[in-house]
């Protein structure tokens, strides 16, 4: 693995592993920041805001965070989104994530955010944006994160609905760095956002999309060669067609592997069968995130040890890596890049010499 030594490394013992994961500095780049939303924080904005919600408390809802699929999560997803009202409400909701991500010694984080589930209930857009990237602002200023935008069209909706949301967006266009495609997979491949897609190229956006977390590998295909994304989110279910992770791993193209939602969504029976150790096998760019870490058991350091935990053939030279793809498939200017490299490369530096 590059120029690092080996042995001191793949020796660390796993007490000593679980400290680096924590401790070294990472992107988390696939986040939805309405799966941050903590129940505590749903029954502070339900009351400020007067919104009735299904659940007499705290406890009732988090028990009803028993998901089976990934249909299953999101209705209730939806529900707990329905008590962001106000431009403050958005702040306030990614605010708190960053508090969080802070102390996982996340520096750079790019954040999914659904206006669709927000404008549908009235809640005009100029509020969801202004409150989101007033916290974004303040995160960089005042806990020395990095941090920016991805509007996602919900792909349940028309693609026709996706291009008014743009369109609403697009005075706000300083304010989001690019575009990706989330909610229901099955049934809504990432062809039926072709134009969407090819007019947020044309205006200089970032291209993302979910495909093949419950889909199949061609709806990672077709990510790639019709909406022509420049990251992969999931894509756990390349690995049942080889020709895909050769292609994946020729072109370098980075999926955003969140493990404890796909443990929590039944992709996999459990952690122990996950597909990380192929993918990282593969060659592929993993990087590891939280998704909707209110709901799934835990932020973005969780997933790293929960992952790590459950996969014993997964060492330190894995955990370098991971934080080092986490960068190399980042937004961020070449040398911010550059930077957390060099503070990732002094804290594995200090553990193997
Ligand atoms: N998959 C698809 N859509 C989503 C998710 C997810 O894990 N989280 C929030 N929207
Ligand atoms: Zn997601």
């Amino acid at each position: 693995m590059n120029d690092l030594p080996r042995d001191p490394l793949v020796a660390l013992p796993r007490d000593r592993l679980v400290a680096l994961l924590r401790e070294m500095p990472k992107a988390e780049l696939h986040i939805h920041i309405e799966g941050s939303l903590e129940p505590e924080l749903i029954f502070k904005l339900a009351q400020r805001n007067g919104v009735a919600l299904a659940y007499p408390n705290v406890e009732a809802l988090r028990a009803a965070y028993a998901f089976s699929d990934l249909q299953s999560f999101l209705d209730i997803y939806y529900a707990g989104a329905s008590v962001l009202l106000k431009e403050a409400d958005f702040f306030e909701m990614a605010w708190a994530y960053f508090e969080r991500a802070a102390a996982d010694n996340v520096v750079h984080a790019e954040l999914f955010f659904d206006p669709q589930t927000h404008t549908a209930r009235g809640v005009a857009i100029e509020d969801v944006i202004v409150g989101l990237a007033h916290a974004c602002r303040r995160a960089h200023a005042e806990l020395g994160i990095s941090a920016s935008l991805i509007l996602c069209f919900l792909r349940h909706l028309s693609e026709d609905a996706a291009f008014a949301t743009l369109e609403q967006a697009l005075p706000y266009r300083d304010h989001f760095i690019g575009v990706g495609l989330d909610s229901s997979e099955r049934g809504h491949p990432p062809e039926k956002f072709a134009r969407v897609f090819a007019r947020c190229r044309e205006l200089g956006l970032h291209v993302v999309a979910h495909a093949g977390e419950e889909g199949p590998p061609a709806y990672i295909w077709n990510a790639l060669d019709v909406l022509k994304v420049e990251r992969i989110d999931h894509g756990v279910r390349c690995v049942e067609d080889p020709a895909l992770v050769q292609r994946l791993a020729a072109e370098r193209m980075p999926l955003t592997v969140c493990p404890l939602s796909n443990v929590r969504l039944r992709v996999y029976g459990s952690m122990a069968e996950h597909a990380l150790p192929a993918l990282l096998d593969a060659g592929l760019c993993v990087v590891l995130n939280s998704d909707d870490p209110a709901y799934f058991g835990g932020y973005i350091n969780e997933n790293f040890v929960a992952a790590f935990e459950a996969l014993p053939q997964l060492d330190a030279r894995h955990a370098y890596t991971l934080a080092r793809n986490s960068f190399e498939a980042s937004f961020a200017p070449a040398a911010d890049k550059q930077r957390w490299r060099r503070e990732l490369d002094a804290v594995f530096t200090r553990l193997a010499g």
